[in-house]
């Protein structure tokens, strides 16, 4: 077994920190205070090829493993949780996706711009009565011959107003529950198809979420994402693979804060030493660095299982669960070692507690991650 990552994983490591570091950190506070979508950073990352990271190169990725695309997860989300969740969704949610089960047509049509970040996706399963309880989608597709006409309401969709192609997860057969779900790829500016306002967010505030609503809109029978009623397992396996990037951003979210906390216990002094040199605050760095370094086990040991072709609905699941917890906790212990500079934004680590919060909620909540856990060792 060799712990070591390889060359090129360490380049990838290298131009993440690089970028976020060069063109992240300047601005992210006041992106954050403005709920300001991060368009010209967003461009960058589509040039360094972060937002198809996976695909094949044929259809405009970089052909990459998962491995390199949670390294550079990790790099991006300690210094903006925000352009990491953009990140996250158009890789792992949407080009995975489409290029695991699209058709030919649809990967030329949309996942080469999807993969080269000329455009952006978003992915639409949560609706106002379905977060957790996926298969109770109220949003309904009838079959209309050559094409479908949708109906409902999505809501608290990343990247809602920026994006371009949608996935929406919809229901087709009401009498058949889950089997008779579906997903559909739908156009921006499709006639019927609204975006509500932007919501005003606790944390990742720099990226844009807003509900969508769907009145009557015409989708063409080819863009109907696999067979009829693939919907709802298209779903659960494109989200299984979107929890390691959750969980790469929770673990960059917590290391950022450890950081931070590490030099900022360097420099300060209090009782005539620096305060790191205090008990209280090195047990804390103690904590931090050693749950960390448990997340990060878990979260390359998941990416491992995806690149291997092994199944990683537990692994993506325990690593999301575990880093997301870390990062809640070492966020807030961060803001603890900064004591009243903490609670000020020049020091980044409140947002950094904010922006821990929603990794505990979104691609399913902990108590999801328990539910996926504990069926997978029941069942083996
Ligand atoms: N791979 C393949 N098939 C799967 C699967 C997987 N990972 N998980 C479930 N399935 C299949 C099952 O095998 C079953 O198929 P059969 O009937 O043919 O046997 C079917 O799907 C139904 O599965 P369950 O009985 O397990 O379904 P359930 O209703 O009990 O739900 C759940 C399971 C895990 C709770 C699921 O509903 C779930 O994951 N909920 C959370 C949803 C979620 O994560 N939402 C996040 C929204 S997206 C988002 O947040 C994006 C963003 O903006 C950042």
């Amino acid at each position: 077994m060799d712990f070591n990552l390889t060359e090129e994983h360490l380049m990838i490591r290298d131009a993440a920190r690089d970028f976020a570091q060069t063109e992240l950190l300047s601005g992210v506070i006041e992106r954050d205070e403005k709920q300001e979508f991060p368009h010209e950073q967003v461009k960058k990352m589509a040039e360094l090829g972060f937002l198809g990271m996976m695909v094949d190169p044929k259809y405009g990725g970089s052909g990459l493993d998962t491995i390199s695309y949670v390294i550079a997860m990790e790099e991006i989300s300690k210094i903006d949780a925000s352009a990491s969740v953009i990140m996250s969704v158009n890789n792992s949610l949407v080009c995975w996706g489409l290029e695991a089960f699209g058709t030919e047509e649809q990967k030329q049509k949309y996942l080469t711009k999807l993969a080269t970040g000329e455009c952006l996706g978003a992915f639409c399963l949560s609706e106002p009565e379905a977060g957790s309880d996926a298969t109770s989608q109220k949003t309904i597709a009838i079959d209309k011959g050559d094409h479908y006409i949708l109906n409902g309401t999505k809501n608290w969709i990343t990247n809602g107003g920026t994006a371009d192609y949608y996935l929406v997860i919809a229901q087709t057969h009401v009498d058949k529950k889950h089997k008779g779900i579906n997903a559909f790829i739908v156009e921006k500016g499709l006639k019927g198809f609204d975006i509500g306002p932007k919501e005003n967010k606790l944390g990742i505030r720099g990226s844009d979420t807003h509900s969508l609503q769907f009145n009557d809109v015409k989708i063409p029978k080819e863009n109907r994402i696999g067979e009829d009623g693939f919907g709802f397992k298209f779903a659960m396996m494109t989200l299984a693979g979107g929890r390691i990037g959750i969980a790469a951003q929770a673990l960059g979210i917590a290391s950022g804060a450890y950081e931070l906390s590490l030099k900022y216990s360097k420099e300060r002094k209090a009782f005539g030493t620096e305060i790191c040199n205090h008990q209280a605050i090195a047990f804390k760095l103690a904590d931090m660095a050693t749950d960390i370094e448990a997340a990060r086990m878990l979260v390359i040991k998941a990416a491992w299982d995806k690149d291997s072709d092994k199944n990683y609905d537990m692994s993506s699941a325990m690593a999301k669960l575990y880093a997301s917890k870390v990062a809640m906790e070492h966020t807030v212990e961060a803001v603890q070692i900064h004591g009243g500079n903490g609670f000020v934004k020049d020091y980044h680590v409140e947002r950094l507690m904010r922006d821990a919060k929603i990794t505990q909620i979104y691609e399913g909540t902990s108590e999801i991650q328990k539910i996926v856990i504990s069926r997978s060792i029941l069942r083996d």
